[in-house]
């Protein structure tokens, strides 16, 4: 038994938020019956899941990727202003592949992609405390106390954000190289901190995310993730979530909805025995 967005994230069809969104549209259906309610169980031996009617079936094979995204790429799979996309970037990969979160336009470094709708939902939910560790270059020099206000959290939107690892890690012509690691993904975190201190961000490059490097990846280049790195990112949920400290899980609202549906699948299986 699996909840159906689980099934179709797990499927590639979309994130585990992006499945939620769909079902909520009533754009699923379950044993031809469309389901709009979140939690519902599925059993993936028996039952018919649909998109738009189209059958879905849980055996795409995954695809896990690492893209050095260069400065004047949106990160989605498509835009609206015509804008390029990372998506231009990545070929010949013929599965559904995403962006794993999101880079800034006028960001580069490492981007994941992939198809795997659960361990996108494990990277990008906020209890896992995923780290990503970026190089902002900033306009002239930077104090000790502006390193310590950034390590100890800033207020942005009326939130402190949680405490970051700083280093200054060298200089440049517009200024210092500051390496600081977050746990968060806030809207454009890093250029925010830094701005509420006064300093600009000229340039900003992620280089580390959830354990993963970029290393000497080209910019603009991508590279299929090691098994072993494909196997620490599966490790996520066991060892950083914050969801393991909580002493109880709630049952799904539509529980009971999945025990009265799956009658309908029972009597659709006995009719088959026949
Ligand atoms: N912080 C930013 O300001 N921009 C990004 O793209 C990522 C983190």
């Amino acid at each position: 038994m699996m909840r159906l967005q689980k099934y179709l994230a797990n499927a590639g069809v979309a994130s585990r938020r992006g499945a939620e969104k769909i079902i909520s549209e009533g754009r699923v259906s379950v044993n031809d019956e469309i389901i709009r309610e979140m939690g519902v169980q599925i059993d993936e031996s028996y039952d018919t899941v649909a998109v738009d009617g189209e059958v879905i079936k849980n055996t795409e094979k995954k695809y896990y990727i690492m893209l050095n995204k260069p400065v004047g790429f949106v990160t989605t799979v498509s835009d609206d202003l015509g804008r390029e996309t990372v998506m231009d970037l990545v070929s010949d990969i013929s599965a559904r592949i995403y962006p794993v979160g999101r880079l800034d336009y006028d960001t580069e470094g490492l981007l994941l992609l992939t198809n795997d709708g659960d361990l996108t939902y494990r990277i990008t939910h906020p209890k896992h405390d995923i780290s990503k560790t970026y190089v902002a270059e900033v306009t002239g020099n930077i104090s000790m106390d502006t390193i310590l206000q950034l390590r100890r959290g800033i207020m942005l939107d009326g939130q402190k954000t949680s405490p970051a690892e700083v280093e200054v890690v060298g200089a440049t012509q517009f200024g210092t190289k500051v390496e600081i690691t977050i746990h968060e993904g806030r809207n454009r975190q890093v250029r925010r901190m830094f701005e509420s201190l006064g300093c600009i961000v000229k340039k900003l490059k992620r280089t580390k995310e959830a354990g993963l490097t970029l290393g000497h990846l080209p910019l603009g280049k991508w590279r299929k993730l090691s098994e072993s790195e494909v196997n620490m990112l599966k490790k996520i949920e066991a060892s950083g979530s914050k969801e393991k400290k909580s002493t109880s899980k709630p049952k799904p609202k539509a529980f009971m909805k999945s025990n009265s549906r799956r009658t309908t699948t029972q009597k659709r299986v006995k009719k088959n025995d026949k």
